[in-house]
């Protein structure tokens, strides 16, 4: 078989939050058919890259008080844990606001439009006068027009269902303001899918049965003939796609156009191309070059509720701007988790990746349990804990890793370690397990890893039924049967080799140990023909795998820790403030704080804010320090306290002397919200001068 080459991606993740059990899942998919690729000799390039930019994004990292730019930086920080934890290898990880991607997606855009197939059209939408915005879909609300439910979204209506514009909607209000918005125009750019050269290309490359599954193909078929409106009606064939949006927006700019952006879906598949040629930078190749090799099979993993930007616009604009198209769409469907509790998009479900890791779950178990329920059709598939619980614990460890346990104890005590010659009985076995390597490889490469289990689990039970038969703890302690036990052990071993080459696309952690364990070089389905053979030593088995515990499930199922309703409600950062950046230790102790002595204080001639502090801080003198808490306290109130002073704050000239440092003092960040100053005092027994650490 000639080597093929494959550039392979899983959705890029929008970068505003963590990634829940669904990421997860769609990644081990892609990981396991990338594992079983390399396997079989071939070369893999395997990237993803957070998702960076779009009005969500924007509006979440102001509310955190960051820049878009740190907020989606913190989250990238946090992939790492979720990537190594549950073995998933990608070869590179980067960001749809990187260089490469800006650079990527302008010239994509350029080449389109070269070809004509770019138009702008003035359109009017809502505008938030206060936020100085327009304000997308979900960020206008207002009263359903037709059921009347209040607080609705712009786009449909959560309580009866209505799919509507959000100018239909009644007494709308900003989202983000409590503004009413206004219709403003603005001029937007289209990316023109409805010209004829489109819709001839797409609806080959859809239904050519080469591209995407057959049940997905069906679907995309409906809207080359009917499109549902943003109001709801429909209308004939692919409508145009609205590729721009105004500033302020948290993207990439559009070619001379200023305050033009390009909208998030323009540019975030380009983020795959973008990953890549990051990648191959690094390594010091050509990405022209790489994607000109005729031999390149560019494949897509994703998630069903975006198949329309993978099958229409991403084809569309790879193939008219001149560049190599997909091979592959590799549609999947949603992970539930016990039962269809439909899992939020961006909060997930009760299954948290990073709680199951620090639970000391084995990230293959989980490995294994999806590999055995995806079939490599865009189902949605269930989590289920009981279920979860047999396969592991009954398939796993008790049909397949129990083999070499079974095993290997006889081989070490009685035969050095030593494999036997095998008799025909067991070679028959073997041969059948042999036999099954096309089969398997050619399960995985379609994706149905859930047949490709059954088939390995089969197996497993034809050995377990030859271990039974020959009860090899029964040989050993009958006279004269020395020979025939190191034959029975042997065949388990060299089944078990073999049933760990088929696993081991989705337990490669697994197969490392057990490689360790057989003293063999890492193996591939190449070596499957390859037995051991008689006088193959073999190491000393250590335990492999653990059985999953009831226990384990409850604690990861268990609900979090009930957050107080008023807190969980609010989105209003504590104290009206976001927290600020994280900070050392050691930044912490450059600030001098000290314990003081207000020994006098007293109004400020011509300020209504402060008042003048004079303060003993133990240094043998004392401090003349103005504060802002007039509105607060009256001077009797404070003389005579202990408070605290930024002690080494450099001397500052004010309007009405000298303030040599500052009192802590706490307030809400919105006086108007909450009026109320606070100083600090220390319980009693601090003495002036000590200081606060
Ligand atoms: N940012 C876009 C994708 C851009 S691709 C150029 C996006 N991000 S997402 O974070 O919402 O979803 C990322 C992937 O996770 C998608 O493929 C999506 O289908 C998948 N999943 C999200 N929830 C899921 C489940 N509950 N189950 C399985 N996959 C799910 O969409
Ligand atoms: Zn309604």
């Amino acid at each position: 078989m000639s080597q093929r080459k494959f550039f392979v991606t899983t959705a890029l993740p929008y970068a505003n939050g963590n990634f829940h059990i669904g990421h997860i899942m769609e990644y081990i998919q892609a990981d396991i058919w990338v594992r079983f690729q390399r396997m079989q000799g071939h070369a893999v390039d395997f990237v993803g890259a957070d998702d960076a930019h779009g009005a969500p994004i924007m509006i979440a990292a102001e509310k955190a008080g960051k820049t878009p730019q740190q907020f989606v930086a913190d989250i990238a920080a946090g992939r790492k844990p979720y990537l190594d934890g549950f073995h998933i290898a990608f070869d590179n990880w980067h960001s749809t606001d990187a260089p490469e991607n800006h650079v990527l997606a302008q010239q994509i855009y350029l080449d389109l439009k070269a070809a004509g197939l770019i138009e702008t059209r003035t359109i009017e939408q809502f505008f938030d006068p206060d936020k100085n915005m327009f304000l997308p879909d979900r960020f206008i609300k207002g009263e359903c027009p037709r059921c009347h439910t209040k607080d609705q979204y712009g786009d449909n209506c959560e309580s009866c269902g209505a799919v509507y514009a959000p100018t239909e909607l009644i007494q709308p209000y900003s989202a983000l303001s409590g503004a009413k918005p206004v219709l403003k125009q603005s001029e937007h750019f289209f990316f023109k899918l409805s010209d004829p050269r489109c819709v001839s290309f797409l609806e080959q490359w859809t239904q050519d049965g080469q591209h995407v599954q057959p049940e997905v193909a069906n679907k995309v078929k409906e809207w080359f003939t009917v499109r549902t409106n943003p109001d709801g009606s429909t209308s004939e064939g692919l409508g145009d796609w609205d590729i721009s949006r105004d500033a302020p927006y948290f993207g990439i700019e559009i070619p001379d156009a200023p305050g033009k952006y390009f909208y998030v879906w323009l540019d975030a598949p380009v983020g795959y191309l973008a990953s890549l040629k990051n990648l191959l930078d690094k390594r010091g190749e050509d990405y022209e070059a790489y994607m000109a090799d005729p031999s390149l099979e560019q494949y897509h993993f994703i998630g069903k509720d975006i198949v329309t930007f993978h099958t229409l616009f991403w084809p569309a604009m790879l193939k008219f701007s001149g560049r190599k198209t997909p091979d592959r769409i590799c549609v999947h469907g949603f992970l539930t988790v016990n039962n269809g509790e439909k899992m939020s998009k961006s909060r997930g479900t009760g299954l948290d990746p990073l709680k199951y890791l620090g639970l000391g779950m084995n990230p293959e178990w989980l490995r294994y349990y999806l590999a055995a329920k995806l079939n490599g059709r865009n189902e949605d598939i269930d989590f289920n804990a009981e279920d979860f619980l047999a396969r592991v614990n009954s398939d796993l460890v008790g049909k397949y890793v129990n083999i070499a346990s079974r095993a290997a104890g006889f081989l070490s005590k009685r035969f050095g370690g030593k494999l036997g010659a095998i008799s025909a009985d067991g070679l028959q076995l073997v041969s059948h397990l042999t036999a099954q390597k096309d089969t398997l490889a050619r399960l995985y490469d379609s994706r149905d890893y859930a047949r490709a289990i059954r088939e390995a689990m089969a197996c497993a039970d034809l050995v377990n039924v030859y271990v039974d038969a020959n009860k090899p703890w029964e040989l050993a302690k009958q006279e004269g049967q020395d020979e025939r036990l190191q034959d029975v052990c042997s065949t388990c071993i060299e089944a078990f080799r073999l049933l760990t080459i088929y696993l081991k696309p989705v337990l490669p952690q697994l197969a490392a140990q057990v490689e360790a364990f057989l003293q063999v070089e890492p193996m591939t389905f190449a070596d499957v023909d390859d037995l051991l053979g008689a006088g193959h030593a073999i190491g000393t088995y250590k335990h492999l795998i653990q059985r999953v515990e009831d226990k384990q499930l409850d604690a990861l199922l268990a609900p979090p820790e009930p957050v107080p309703a008023a807190a969980a409600e609010s989105a209003e950062p504590p104290g009206g403030e976001a927290l600020a950046e994280t900070i050392t230790i050691d930044d912490f102790a450059k600030v001098d704080l000290r314990i003081a002595r207000i020994v006098a204080c007293a109004p400020v001639e011509g300020s209504t804010k402060l008042l003048r502090l004079t303060l003993d801080a133990g240094e043998g003198r004392t401090r003349n320090v103005f504060s802002g808490i007039a509105s607060a306290y009256k001077p009797e109130d404070l003389q005579g306290k202990l408070t605290v002073l930024v002690a080494n704050l450099a001397p500052r000239k004010m309007k009405f002397g000298i303030s040599e440092g500052m009192v802590l003092a706490a307030s809400h960040a919105d006086e108007k919200q909450q009026p109320g100053i606070y100083v600090l005092e220390p319980w009693p027994g601090a003495q002036p001068g000590m200081r606060i650490h």
